[in-house]
C-alpha cells in the first residue's frame, strides 16, 4: 500500500493534492491532536487538546486530514455542557471551568469521559487502506464526530467528495444545518402542511431555509428579534418576516400565518413563551368557528422544539383548543423517518447548490489551540447572528 506524504504544513496542505503528492514515499502521520471536553464527577469541566495516535487505516477506512469545521450551536453543548458563565479560565494550555452541582446528574452519562468534540467537516485524504486508495488527494466532507483535530479516520463511505468547484470551507458544513433546513420542508409536505413558521430565523439554518422556501415556493414566516435580521432576511428573498421585539408581534404573527396558512413550526428558542406564542397565533388564524365550542379548531397545530437557544423552561400558556402538538426534532431522527429516497435526493440537492443555497458565512477562521483561549471562545459562545467560526486544525499544526 502506498501512502500520501505526511502533511507537515499548512501551504502544503493547503495545495491541491490530486497527484502531485501522491507519489511522496513519506509515511501516513501517526500522531495527531484531538480536542476533547470532560465533565469530571468533581464538577470540573476541562478543555484539552491531547496528543493521540492515528490507527493506521484498515480495509476500507481512510484518513482525513481536517482542514475545516464549523462550531454549531450543538457542538457547543458537547463542548461546554452547562458550565457557570465566568467560570472558565485557563490552566496551562488548557481551559477550565465549573459545572453546577445542581445540574451534574443531568450528565451523567459522560461524567469523566473525555468525549471528542466537533460534528462535522472537510479536509484532504491524505492515507486510505487497501480498498479505498483511489480516494487518496481526494478533497471531502464528512458527519462522523470527532472533527476538532487534526486527523479522522473514517470508513471511506462515510465520505463525500466534494465537487471540484467546492472548497473546503465550504464544504464544511453540508451537512447538519443544510439537511436540517431540507428536512423540515420534507416534514412539511410528508405531514401534510402547507407552509412553516421559523424563529431564529436570521441563524446560518435560517438564510438556509429562506433560500429554499424562496425557490420552491413555499410559505415561510420568518421570526427574528432584532430589526436588522429583518432586511438580511428581505434580501435573501424573505416576503414573511417578523420582528418578537416589536409591540404588534403577536397581530403580525398570526396575520403572517393567516395569508400563508401555516400550521408548523420549527422553534430552534425551545425556551420561554415561543412555542405556545406560535401555537396561539396560529388557532387565531383560522376562520370563526360556526359554532363555539371550547375546544378550539379541529386544525391540527404542530410545533417542533428542534434547538435550545434559550434553556429557561418551555412556558405554553394553553389558549388554542386542543388540537395541536409540542415535540422535539432531531435531524438523524427525522432522515430516518424520511427514508432513504428522501435523504440521497437532499444529499445530491446540497451538493448541487453547495455554493448558492447552502452556503454559510464565517465571522473568522481559526486554529485548534485557539478554540481553548478563553477571549475568543467568548465570542464563538455567543451564538449570534454572524458569529459563527470555522476550525481549521491544519492552521496551527505543528508537524
Ligand atoms: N435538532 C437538530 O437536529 C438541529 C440541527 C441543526 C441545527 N439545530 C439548531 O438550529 C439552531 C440554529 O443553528 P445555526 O448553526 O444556524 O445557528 P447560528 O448561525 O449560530 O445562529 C444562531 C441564531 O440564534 C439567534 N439566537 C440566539 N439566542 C437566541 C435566543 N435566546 N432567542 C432568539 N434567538 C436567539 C441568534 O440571533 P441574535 O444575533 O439575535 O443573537 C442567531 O441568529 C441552533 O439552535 C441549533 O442547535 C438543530
Amino acid at each position: 500500500m502506498s501512502y500520501l506524504a505526511s502533511v507537515s504544513s499548512r501551504d502544503r496542505l493547503r495545495l491541491r493534492l490530486d497527484g502531485l503528492l501522491m507519489t511522496s514515499p513519506d509515511p501516513p502521520p501517526t500522531r495527531g491532536r484531538s480536542l476533547r471536553s470532560t465533565i469530571f464527577s468533581s464538577g470540573e469541566l476541562r478543555l484539552e487538546l491531547a496528543e493521540r495516535d492515528v490507527p493506521k487505516p484498515d480495509g476500507n477506512e481512510v484518513v482525513v486530514a481536517v482542514q475545516a469545521s464549523p462550531i454549531n450551536p450543538s457542538d457547543l453543548g458537547v463542548l461546554l455542557g452547562a458550565v457557570a458563565p465566568g467560570t472558565l479560565r485557563a490552566d496551562g494550555l488548557d481551559l477550565v471551568g465549573t459545572v453546577p452541582e445542581a445540574v451534574l446528574p443531568l450528565y451523567r452519562d459522560r461524567l469523566d469521559k473525555p468525549l471528542p468534540v466537533g460534528n462535522e467537516g472537510a479536509g484532504t485524504v491524505i492515507a486510505a487502506g487497501p480498498d479505498a486508495a483511489t480516494l487518496i488527494g481526494r478533497r471531502v466532507a464528512l458527519f462522523g464526530g470527532s472533527m476538532w483535530a487534526d486527523y479522522r479516520v473514517v470508513d471511506a463511505a462515510a465520505v463525500v467528495e466534494l465537487p471540484g468547484d467546492v472548497s473546503i470551507a465550504e464544504g464544511a458544513g453540508l451537512f447538519i444545518n443544510p439537511l436540517t433546513a431540507l428536512s423540515m420542508v420534507e416534514t412539511m409536505r410528508v405531514e401534510g402542511h402547507k407552509a412553516l413558521v421559523h424563529t431564529a430565523a436570521a441563524s446560518n439554518l435560517g438564510q438556509m431555509l429562506v433560500r429554499i422556501c424562496a425557490a420552491d415556493g413555499i410559505g415561510l414566516v420568518n421570526i427574528v428579534r432584532r430589526a436588522e435580521q429583518t432586511q438580511v432576511l428581505r434580501d435573501l428573498g424573505a416576503i414573511y418576516v417578523v420582528d418578537s421585539s416589536q409591540p404588534d408581534f403577536a397581530d403580525r404573527l398570526t396575520q403572517s400565518i393567516r395569508e400563508t396558512g401555516a400550521t408548523l413550526a420549527f422553534d430552534a428558542i425551545g425556551g420561554g413563551s415561543s412555542a405556545g406564542e406560535i401555537l396561539t397565533a396560529m388557532e387565531r388564524a383560522q376562520p370563526p368557528l360556526a359554532a363555539y365550542t371550547p375546544y378550539g379548531t379541529t386544525v391540527h397545530k404542530q410545533v417542533y422544539i428542534y434547538g435550545s437557544l434559550d434553556v429557561s423552561p418551555t412556558v405554553i400558556q394553553r389558549s388554542f383548543g386542543l388540537t395541536w402538538s409540542v415535540g422535539g426534532y432531531l435531524l438523524t431522527t427525522a432522515l430516518a423517518r424520511l427514508g432513504a429516497e428522501a435523504v440521497g435526493r437532499m444529499r445530491a440537492r446540497v451538493l448541487a447548490e453547495a455554493k448558492t443555497t447552502f452556503a454559510s458565512g464565517y465571522a473568522q477562521r481559526i486554529g485548534l489551540r485557539e478554540v481553548l483561549r478563553p477571549e475568543v471562545l467568548a465570542v464563538f459562545t455567543r451564538r449570534s447572528t454572524g458569529t459563527k467560526y470555522l476550525i481549521d486544525p491544519s492552521s496551527d499544526r505543528s508537524t
